[in-house]
C-alpha cells in the first residue's frame, strides 16, 4: 500500500469556547500546557505518518502556522491548506484533496484527544484493507456527536446529531479514507446546520457497498469542544504525567506527581499534583490544588487555584476563597481591588462567565 497521508482539521470557529476562541484557535488552547493540536500531530508521527497537512481558517491559521511550524519539531512535514468558510468536514476533505491526491490518509479533529495514539488503528486499515475505518465509543449525550448504528458488528447507519439517538456509541474524531472518500463527500448536501458533514459522506460510503470498519475506543477519548471537556481532557494527560522538578523551591513543598518547568519559582507554597507549573510562573504564598495546569510566565500570589487551567501570562491575586473550575485565558488578571469604594470591578471580554462566592 501506498505511503499513507494525514489530515488534521484546525479550521472552524470554536463558538463554545468563547471568549476564549474570540483571540485565539481552539485548537491552541492548552491541556497540561501543550496545544490540543499538537497532541494529534504527534499522534500521527508516532504511527509513522510524515506528510501531515493541517486544515485551518483564515482567521486563526497564522496564529497555528506560528506554533507547529514546518513540524521538524514532531518529526513530520507539515502542510497547511486554508479553507475560505467552515462549510463542514467533509467540505475540508475536499479542500485538502490536492494535498491528499490518492493516498488513503487518517483524518484527526485538531481539537480531540485520543487516549493511546493511532498506531494499533493505523495497523488495523493496512492489514484489513476497508474503504474506510471508524472509532466509536459509547457516550451519555450522543445526541451532541455522530451517532452509529451496528448490526453484527458492521455500520448500517450513521446519523451527524440525531435528536433522537437510536445508540449510545458516537464517532470519535479520529478516521481512515481511502481516496474513494472524495467522490462521497461530493455526492451529498448540506445537512441542516449548513454543513458538509463527514458523517453522511461515510454513510454515503456504506450505502454504495463499500466497506467500512468499526472499531471500539479502548481508552478515552475527548473532544475539547467545551469548558467541561477541557478541564476532562485536562484531568486525563495530567492523571499519566511524571513528576519532574526544573524550578527553583523556596519554603515550599510539592506533593504528588508534579512538573515544575524551568525557571519557575515557588515561594512558602504548597503544589499538590497531579499539576503542572509552566516555565518562569511564580507562585507566593498560594495553594495549588490537583488537576491544575499554570501556564507560562503566570503569577498567583497569595490564592488558592484548583482543577483549573490558567493560560500564559495569567495572575491570581489575594482571593478570600478558592477559586476552582475555571478557565483562564492569556494575561488575564483577577484579584482583590484596594481602592474605595469596596465594589467589584470587571473589564471582561464578550461571553464571558464569572461566578462570584
Ligand atoms: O468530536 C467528534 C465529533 O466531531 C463527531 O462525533 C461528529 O460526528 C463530527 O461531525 C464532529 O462534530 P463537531 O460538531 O464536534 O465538529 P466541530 O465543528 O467541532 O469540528 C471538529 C474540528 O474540525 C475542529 O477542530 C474544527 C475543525 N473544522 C470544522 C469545520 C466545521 C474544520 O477544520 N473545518 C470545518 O469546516
Amino acid at each position: 500500500m501506498q505511503a499513507l497521508k494525514g489530515l488534521i482539521l484546525s479550521g472552524g470557529k470554536g463558538t463554545r469556547l468563547r471568549p476564549i476562541t474570540h483571540t485565539s484557535a481552539k485548537q491552541l488552547v492548552p491541556v497540561a500546557n501543550k496545544p490540543v493540536l499538537f497532541y494529534g500531530i504527534e499522534a500521527m508521527a508516532a504511527a509513522g505518518i510524515d506528510q501531515v497537512g493541517i486544515i485551518i481558517a483564515p482567521e486563526t491559521g497564522a496564529e497555528i502556522r506560528t506554533a507547529a511550524g514546518d513540524g521538524s519539531r514532531f518529526g513530520v512535514k507539515l502542510t497547511y491548506i486554508v479553507q475560505d468558510e467552515p462549510l463542514g468536514l467533509a467540505h475540508a476533505v475536499l479542500t485538502a484533496e490536492p494535498f491528499l491526491g490518492d493516498s488513503s490518509f487518517v483524518m484527526y479533529l485538531g481539537d480531540n484527544l485520543l487516549q493511546g495514539g493511532i498506531h494499533e488503528l493505523v495497523t488495523a486499515f493496512r492489514e484489513h484493507e476497508p474503504d474506510a475505518l471508524i472509532l466509536l465509543t459509547p457516550v451519555a449525550d450522543p445526541e451532541n456527536y455522530g451517532v452509529a448504528e451496528l448490526r453484527d458488528g458492521s455500520v448500517v447507519r450513521l446519523v451527524e446529531k440525531p435528536p433522537e439517538p437510536k445508540t449510545n456509541l458516537a464517532l470519535v474524531g479520529v478516521y481512515m479514507f481511502t481516496s474513494g472518500v472524495h467522490d462521497a463527500a461530493r455526492a451529498i448536501e448540506p445537512s441542516e446546520r449548513g454543513e458538509l458533514e463527514i458523517t453522511d459522506a461515510i454513510q454515503r460510503l456504506v450505502d454504495n457497498g463499500l466497506r467500512v470498519e468499526a472499531h471500539v475506543v479502548k481508552g478515552w477519548w475527548k473532544d475539547t469542544g467545551r469548558l467541561e471537556d477541557m478541564l476532562a481532557a485536562n484531568r486525563l494527560v495530567l492523571d499519566t504525567i511524571e513528576a519532574s522538578m526544573q524550578g527553583e523551591l523556596v519554603e515550599s513543598q510539592v506533593d504528588g506527581r508534579v512538573v515544575v518547568e524551568a525557571g519557575a519559582r515557588l515561594e512558602r507554597s504548597t503544589v499538590r499534583g497531579p499539576a503542572i507549573i509552566g516555565a518562569g510562573a511564580r507562585l507566593i504564598d498560594s495553594y495549588i490544588g490537583p488537576y491544575t495546569a499554570i501556564g507560562e510566565g503566570c503569577l498567583i500570589q497569595n490564592a488558592e487555584v484548583e482543577h483549573s487551567i490558567l493560560l500564559a501570562g495569567s495572575s491570581v491575586r489575594d482571593l478570600a476563597g478558592r477559586m476552582e473550575s475555571s478557565l483562564l485565558g492569556r494575561n488575564v488578571k483577577i484579584g482583590r481591588d484596594q481602592h474605595q469604594p469596596r465594589a467589584y470591578r470587571f473589564l471582561v471580554g464578550d461571553n464571558s462567565e464569572i461566578g462570584i462566592l
